[in-house]
């Protein structure tokens, strides 16, 4: 089965995803590709076309060249000067006339609106064109009604990388703790703001801090998504209305960033033998959905007080198996275009299974 891509975005997470495809290229063909017996056999891709409101578009039925895109993005900053193809389609056109059967929505997220990503899904969805996306707005916003439409379609709507980017946060608990039942889920859903919190209580000032985030790719293109606490409540979101089968919006979580914590709390508390960390959280109160993103001062024996950096971890806390952790990355270049090839290869594997 040839999966034939089209890029909707080609910023960090566009090109992350597209330097793995290049990178991974004869490994994925001997692994996924081969005809030896695995239920992934028979995978393979080719990216058709990448829409960009900054660095242009090009679309090329036969497949483009990795290789010479990410090399013209890289000098350039821009791909409208690609040696062949059609260039200059918008999003729109690109989703709806192009030959691709899978779009990858990677266009930055708006968690207010969660525009432009809810138009190129819908419009995608109701094509008949299977989606991935690592866009938390869509998904923290608008889940039920675009679960509804990938079914009325029959296509897939995939976004492992929505939540602790590739650290497979979302497939664990859909599908390895299936039948399970969870009480709360509790964790560390933002890398910045806790490598920002990290390097503090090493005496760094806050700016200088943000800056290197922003620079190592993990911060959000605007600060206040991070520091104010909406990336990580678009995270809660998502596993409320995902996760715990809540129908939560933005207003129904409690949200504190971490703009309010100040250099003097961070020292107060390691006098204390204790740590900030912005927790995110979702519980159940009878039949409620609750939730809510706030810092939290925690015991130094708390597993999540030790979780340093950039790193994520979310722990569901369970019927049957009391506590599961799950420690990863949670940002990133590589990190998140991981997780979209992740979801591609889930796709083939169920498209296979259901032939
Ligand atoms: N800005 C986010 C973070 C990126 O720092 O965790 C992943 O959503």
């Amino acid at each position: 089965m040839k999966y034939k891509l089209a890029f909707i975005g080609f910023g960090t997470v566009g090109q992350g995803f597209a330097e793995i495809l290049q990178e991974k290229k004869e490994y994925l063909k001997d692994t996924y590709g081969s005809p030896r017996p695995s239920p992934w056999n028979g995978f393979e891709f080719e990216v058709v076309a990448i829409s960009d409101p900054i660095k242009g578009s090009v679309y090329k039925e036969e497949g483009l060249n990795l290789k010479e895109l990410l090399s013209l993005v890289k000098e350039t900053g821009k791909i409208d000067s690609y040696s062949s193809g059609i260039k200059g389609w918008d999003s729109i056109k690109t989703i709806i006339s192009t030959n691709s059967n899978v779009i990858i929505e990677v266009s930055p997220t708006d968690i207010k609106t969660g525009e432009p990503a809810i138009t190129h899904i819908k419009t995608a969805l109701s094509n008949k064109k299977n989606v991935i996306t690592t866009n938390k707005g869509p998904i923290a916003l608008a889940y039920k009604e675009l679960s509804n439409l990938a079914n009325e379609n029959g296509v897939f709507l995939k976004f492992e990388g929505t939540v602790l980017s590739g650290t497979p946060a979302l497939n664990l608990s859909l599908e390895a703790l299936a039948g399970i039942k969870i009480k709360e889920i509790r964790g560390i859903l933002n890398g910045t703001t806790n490598y920002i919190l990290t390097e503090m209580e090493k005496g760094r000032t806050y700016d200088e801090v943000l800056k290197e985030a922003q620079r190592l790719g993990y911060a959000e293109t605007k600060p206040d998504a991070d520091v104010e606490g909406w990336d990580a409540l678009a995270k809660v979101l998502i596993l409320a209305n995902v996760v715990m089968g809540g129908n939560l919006k933005i207003e129904d979580i409690q949200r504190t960033g971490i703009t309010g914590t100040t250099l003097s709390d961070i020292q107060e508390a390691k006098t204390e033998n204790k740590r900030y960390k912005l927790i995110g959280k979702v519980w159940k109160e009878g039949v409620q959905i609750k939730g809510s993103v706030k810092p939290e001062k925690l015991d130094l024996n708390d597993f999540l007080a030790n979780v340093g950096g950039a790193t994520n971890a979310l722990t569901f806390s369970t019927d049957d198996l009391g506590e599961v952790t799950i420690i990863g990355p949670g940002a990133g270049k590589k990190e998140t275009g991981f997780s979209i090839l992740t979801d591609l290869l889930n796709i083939h594997r169920l498209l296979k299974g259901t032939k």
